[in-house]
């Protein structure tokens, strides 16, 4: 018998930025992923999106004509959604995660009127995947935001972005209505700790300490999404709408209870995005952070009553991989999703470093939903790797099916052990650009896309041998993972 419920949410996830293209097309404004920059060989550790940006770097990517900039042409989807969604369709998929570009609706994040070619492209989507009976999962902001506003506000450590926000994502609600039923805010929104440019939209040389501007912008960001929640309840009754977190499992290296302490601490770190967005209000741990880091959130009176007003319905997260907390920082370090670590003895990589660990994947549901008891949504996991075309155009990638064999099989023994799993989204169901080194060679997909790193390629898609086996997972409910 599947351990899977029979509503449970089987489909896959994309995002706007990695997979439209059509850049400027259509009255679409500037966004931040439109600078991200290719670079052959790039480094898989310190990659480059952890790099301060500065006015400067931006004016350059914008006068640039010589780079590659692949997050400009994506995979094309603005031009081929049909094809892909009908694609998801012939897998099975009962819901599909897209997130919407915010400067495809307002061009420069908090124009008067929205762009009606934009609304109406994703009003366009949304039949496609509801004609096969696909529910869409909109993410609002994923690594998309507006240029103009980093280069007018510095992003989101102006609390007029807060506005522009709440703005942007009521008229998504309201053109949206009775089209979609789940909503994410913020994708990863635990990235801004990590990096101002990449979610926040903060330049370097627009503040004197970036650290403190981080903290200030995730503040601006859980007002932003506490408002948006409460919106989303009034206008939208039936909808429902999460948080969504980069999980970062972090085991101890040993028993030393100092590498306990360790853990601990790399779970206050990762948990207190969704501490404050579950619970309503900030964690008692993060004070002393910030008294160590001189860190003072502006916060204005009556934010807090937000906070408790705009809690979330249901928790989703990102998992690709766990990572070691050690007393000990010598030692040899492998990558991972923004965050490298340790390298655990025990488990194998990918070809990026990222460490496979699907019973972490249990370890981490059971974590969440001990500390939350809300429901859980897996909106992304799944293995980069290169693939090979053979001859006759097929894609063996056996070691794909591995991967999601194993974490789904962790997946069903979490739900049987009582965690409440509402579905599971893999990232990049079909093959597009990398958010960390905007490669292509790095697949994710069930679909392979005929497009190289510099965009070159006919875009042609052709289904991987995982395509059949994530159709008949689908089918049986995870009953067959064979
Ligand atoms: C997550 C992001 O961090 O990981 C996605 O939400 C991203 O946008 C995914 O693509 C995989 O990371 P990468 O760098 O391999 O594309």
């Amino acid at each position: 018998m599947s351990k899977f419920p029979k509503n449970f949410l089987w489909g896959g996830a994309v995002a706007a930025n990695q997979w439209e293209g059509a850049f400027l097309e259509d009255g679409k404004g500037w966004s931040t992923a439109d600078t991200a920059l290719f670079e052959e060989n790039p480094d898989k550790v310190n990659i480059s999106l952890l790099q301060p940006m500065t006015t400067e770097k931006v004016e350059f990517a914008m006068k640039d004509t010589e780079g590659i900039y692949p997050k400009r042409f994506g995979i094309d989807a603005y031009h081929h959604y049909k094809e892909d969604i009908a694609l998801f369709a012939e897998m099975g998929f009962k819901t599909f995660r897209l997130s919407i570009s915010w400067p495809r609706i307002f061009p420069n994040g908090d124009d008067r009127e929205p762009n009606e070619a934009g609304l109406a492209f994703y009003d366009s989507l949304f039949d496609e995947c509801l004609k096969y009976g696909i529910e869409p999962l909109v993410t609002i902001s994923h690594y998309e935001f507006p240029l103009a506003l980093s280069l007018k506000q510095n992003g989101w450590e102006s609390r007029e972005t807060v506005d522009a926000f709440v703005r942007y994502a009521k008229v998504l609600f309201k053109r949206y209505q009775g089209k979609v039923k789940y909503w994410l805010t913020f994708n990863e929104i635990n990235i801004i700790g990590m990096t101002g440019y990449l979610s926040g939209g903060l330049l370097a040389d627009k503040t004197d300490n970036m650290l403190q501007a981080q903290y200030q912008a995730a503040h601006h960001q859980f007002i932003a999404s506490a408002l948006t929640v409460k919106a989303c309840h009034e206008m939208l009754p039936d909808a429902q709408i999460g948080c969504m977190l980069a999980r970062q499992e972090a085991y101890p290296e040993t028993s030393n209870p100092l590498d306990v302490m360790e853990s601990v601490e790399a779970d206050h770190t990762n948990l207190f995005y969704s501490d404050v967005q579950i619970r309503g209000y900030y964690p008692r741990y993060m004070e002393k952070f910030f008294r160590d880091h001189q860190i003072e959130i502006k916060k204005e009176a009556g934010d807090d009553e937000i906070l408790r007003q705009g809690v979330v319905d249901f928790m989703s997260f990102s998992y690709y991989m766990s990572s070691i907390a050690s007393h000990e920082k010598s030692g040899e370090e492998t990558a991972g999703n923004l965050l490298g670590s340790k390298k655990n003895p025990y488990l194998a990589a990918s070809d990026w470093g990222w460490q496979i660990d699907p019973v972490g994947l249990r370890i981490t549901l059971h974590k969440l939903y001990d500390r939350y008891q809300i429901p859980l949504f897996i909106v992304e996991n799944g293995l980069g790797a290169k693939d090979v075309v053979t001859e006759d155009g097929k894609i063996h990638d056996d070691y794909r099916i591995d991967y999601l064999r194993d974490h789904i099989n962790e997946m069903a023994k979490a739900i049987d052990e009582g965690v409440e799993l509402m579905g599971y989204t893999p990232w990049g169901c079909i093959d597009l650009i990398s958010a960390s080194t905007s490669e292509m060679a790095k697949r994710y997909g069930f679909i392979y896309v005929d497009q190289d790193d510099k965009g070159n390629g006919s875009l042609d898609r052709l289904r991987k041998d995982s395509f059949y086996w994530y159709k008949e997972v689908i089918a049986t409910s995870g009953e067959n993972l064979a």
